[in-house]
Parts: C-alpha cells; structure tokens; sequence
C-alpha cells in the first residue's frame, strides 16, 4: 500500500549536513570539549556560540562547580530571574516571596494581589494531610489468598527489615505509616500493588521512599522465594513513589464583606458576582479551567523553583488532582454567602524545606531565608498562597480591564530591550504606547521616529 522507498526528510536536512552520525563518549569529554563540539556541530557562528556560553558561565568556579554537579554534560548556566512579592500576610506573618520566573506580570501581580488582601485581613490557610504514596507494583497470577496470607504473615517482618531507613525519619517525626497488599486484578489480570503511605517530615521525601520501596521489595522477593513456587513466584515490576497526592493538600483562602471589592455598593456587587461567575465557568470547563489552572500554576511553580523544589512532580500531582473527579476542573472556587465573598483553593504540593537542592543551591538557601526558613508545612501554606493570589489577580483583570493591559506593559519593555532600547528611550515609548496597542512593528517603527526625531 505504502511507498517503501525512504524519502529524504526536507527537515532533516541541516542537521544531517552537520552531525551525520551519533557521537560517541559524549559523556566522558571534558566540559570544555563538550562545549566545542557542541558549537562546532550546532552553533551557527562556532565562537560566538561559546562566547554566549561562557558568558552564563560563572567566573568563580568553586560556584560554577555546584552548578556542574547538579546535572550531566552541564554547558553552562541557564538563567531564570529572581524576584520578590513582598506584603503577603498569611495566618498573621507577613511574608515577603520569592519567585523564580520568567514570565512578565506574574510577580507584579502577585505583589498587587497581596496588597489588595493585606487590606482585608490576608490569606489564611489550613493544612488538610501531608500524607504521601508509594507503590511496589506486582505480577502474580497464583492463589490470591496464598499472596494475602504471606503478605501478612511477613508484614512485621517487612517493616523490621526496613528500621534502619526508617529511624531518622522515625525520630523527625515521619515514617511508614501504613502498608497494605492491594488486589488490582480487575483493572489488570495478576496485577497487585503493596501500597505504602508515608510522612516525611519537612523532606519533600522521594529518596527515602523509593529507597524504603526498594529495600522492601528485595525483603518481599526473598521472603517470597521460601514459600512461594518458582512457578507462581510475585514478580516485583517496579517500586516507586506516586506524585499524586491527594491526601498531602492545603488550603488557601481570602474571604471579604462584597462592599470591600468595589468603589461603590453596586460595583463591588457586579464585580463578586462576575468574578464568583468567571470560577464558576472554570470548574464546569475543562478548556478554560486547564488556563485557569495555568495561572494558578504561575504562582506556584515560580516559588516551588525559587525553593529548589521539583516543580514537575508538582505540576503532575496538581493536574492529577484537579481531575480527580473525572473531570478535569478549576482548583479554587468562590462564592458569596451572607454578603461575603470568599474565594478558595485545594492543592497538593509535596514539599522539602531540608535535603535535594535546599542544601546545594546557593539562590535556594536565600529563598528559603527570605521566607524565614520554613517548615515543609509552612511552605506549602505559602505556596498555596501564592497560586491564589495568582488565581486572584488573573481572574481579578479577565473580568475588568482583561489581560492584556498588563501583560502589554512588560512585553513592551521586553520589546525595547531587545531592540536596545536606552531607559530614557523606554519612558518616553511607554507612555506613547499607553493607548496605543503594542506590537512588535510599531515599537519598532516608534523608536526609530523617536531616534530620527532627535
Ligand atoms: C497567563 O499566564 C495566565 C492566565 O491566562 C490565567 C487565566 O486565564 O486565568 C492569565
């Protein structure tokens, strides 16, 4: 049916001009002849390619060499900026936040969001668990009450071979709190699970679980070959945590009497009621909760990254979560009861505030005493906080002026700085662009008028 004969791909052709074959010992190459060969292979001016790289490169290497170390084949450094929202009073403290991000308006956003509910008694928040999941996944198709009666009889066992992992965490406070065998054998024939829940302290816990998971499922394994066939033998498929923590959430909240949101009784009213009615869209529709969410994510990631946290795993568990239901919907609700608006929002979030990048990364060690060096629990209160404001001023702008006003302002600047725009060029360009609608040409147009002008 198909034309078997290969056809040049029309794509393919630049690269296969450059790198015709796969290199070989990449990986035990010096930085340096990595970083040739990568620039004679793939820049399009080799030396001006490493000069960019060795511009991002740190000039101290004691520090360059933490940066090296995080990750294999490093080339140099890539750069997020830094920032603060200051004036977040949650529970009673006031926090100043840090966020890594490179997304324009997000932090200014968050610093207008916190100022406005600064004024209106702050965020509170409640920490709902901090339980977190792993799983040894299993194969077996023998006698399911043989595989109960043995995972019993040996669960003390189990728990024993695991003690000396298990007692520093024990001491902090964490640990095992629950194991049990579990029969998925109506999703997937022979398909059971040894489902662990475990608290970890103020560690986000990955390694100490997958290292429990592990140690666990070698004890089972030799346990397993003294009783069980080889024939009918469990097969331990995999052990790993889960980043869905459904039972490791926080809750956000800002609550205010409705005749606090507006210059006037009737503005506040239309401005709580459209607002409650825009969160209301989001939790029925998918399309516009994933954006929604997204912007909830905004605040989120940026200080889960500003933590040296891993904003993957949280992405992931927070997307699990808000389907939950089947459905796909908006984490944060809203609603006016008894003439007071309140707006809200579930999220799990498995933090660390000690171990992983906390210790190595020097920004995060800053962040993290930004924040008066939190407990797990008071970083996920935070965290949470941030993606509500973040929900806030999002939704806060959609529902009034929209988003582009904002967001303009910063891609203006963003478009003079590449345009090598002096400051004094930008202000005067700024404020001409304040009624007009900023794009990439008439910026363009506008400061090459203002330089012929002069
Ligand atoms: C942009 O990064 C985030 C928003 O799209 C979020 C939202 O629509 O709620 C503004």
């Amino acid at each position: 049916m198909s034309n078997t004969k290969a056809r040049p791909n029309p794509y393919l052709c630049y690269q296969i001009s450059r790198m015709s074959k796969p290199i070989e010992g990449f990986s035990k190459l010096t930085k340096a002849e990595k970083i040739n060969w990568v620039a004679e292979t793939h820049g399009e001016s080799p030396s001006e390619f490493k000069a960019t790289l060795d511009t991002y490169n740190h000039s101290d290497p004691e520090i360059q060499k933490i940066h090296d170390e995080f990750i294999e084949n490093t080339l140099t450094n890539h750069y997020l900026p830094l920032g603060v929202a200051p004036n977040f009073l949650i529970d009673g403290k006031w926090y100043t936040i840090p966020m890594a991000i490179e997304e324009s308006s997000v932090v200014a956003a968050a610093s207008k969001a916190a100022k406005f509910w600064s004024n209106r008694g702050g965020f509170k928040t409640e920490i709902l668990g901090t339980e977190k999941v792993g799983q040894i996944h299993l194969n077996y198709h023998g006698s399911a009450k043989k595989l109960n009666d043995f995972f019993n009889d040996n669960k003390l066992k189990f728990l024993n071979d695991l003690s000396s992992i298990t007692e520093s965490m024990e001491r902090r406070g964490g640990g095992i709190k629950n194991l049990q065998l579990i029969s998925k054998t109506t999703a997937l024939d022979g398909y059971y699970q040894i489902d662990l829940r475990f608290e970890t302290a103020d560690a986000m816990g990955a390694n100490f679980i997958n290292t429990c998971l592990e140690t666990l499922a070698k004890s089972f394994t030799n346990a397993a070959s003294s009783v069980f066939e080889a024939d009918e033998l469990p097969e331990v498929v995999m052990s790993i945590l889960s980043n869905y923590v459904p039972n490791c959430v926080v809750r956000a909240s800002v609550s205010a009497p409705v005749d606090q949101l507006g210059a006037d009784l009737s503005e506040a009213q239309l401005y709580a009621k459209k607002f409650v009615r825009a969160v209301a869209i989001a939790r029925e529709e998918p399309y516009r909760a994933v954006t929604h969410n997204k912007g909830i994510m905004n605040g989120v990631d940026a200080v889960v990254i500003a933590t040296g946290n891993d904003f993957r795993a949280v992405e992931a568990g927070v997307h699990a979560y808000a389907a939950k239901d089947g459905k796909y919907r908006s984490l944060s609700q809203a609603k006016i009861e008894n003439d007071t608006f309140h707006f809200y929002l579930d999220i799990p979030l498995a933090l660390g505030t000690v171990g992983g990048l906390t210790s190595l990364h020097p920004l995060v060690k800053r962040s993290l005493e930004i924040l008066d060096k939190p407990s797990a629990k008071e970083l996920m209160r935070i965290v949470a906080v941030a993606g509500l404001a973040q929900n806030f001023a999002a939704i806060n702008s959609l529902v009034t002026t929209g988003i582009q006003k904002g967001h303009m302002k910063m891609h203006l600047l963003n478009l003079l700085s590449a345009l090598g725009a002096t400051e004094a060029e930008k202000q005067t360009i700024s404020k001409q662009f304040n009624e007009q609608i900023v794009t990439n040409s008439a910026v363009k147009e506008a400061l090459t008028k203002l330089r012929n002008d002069r």
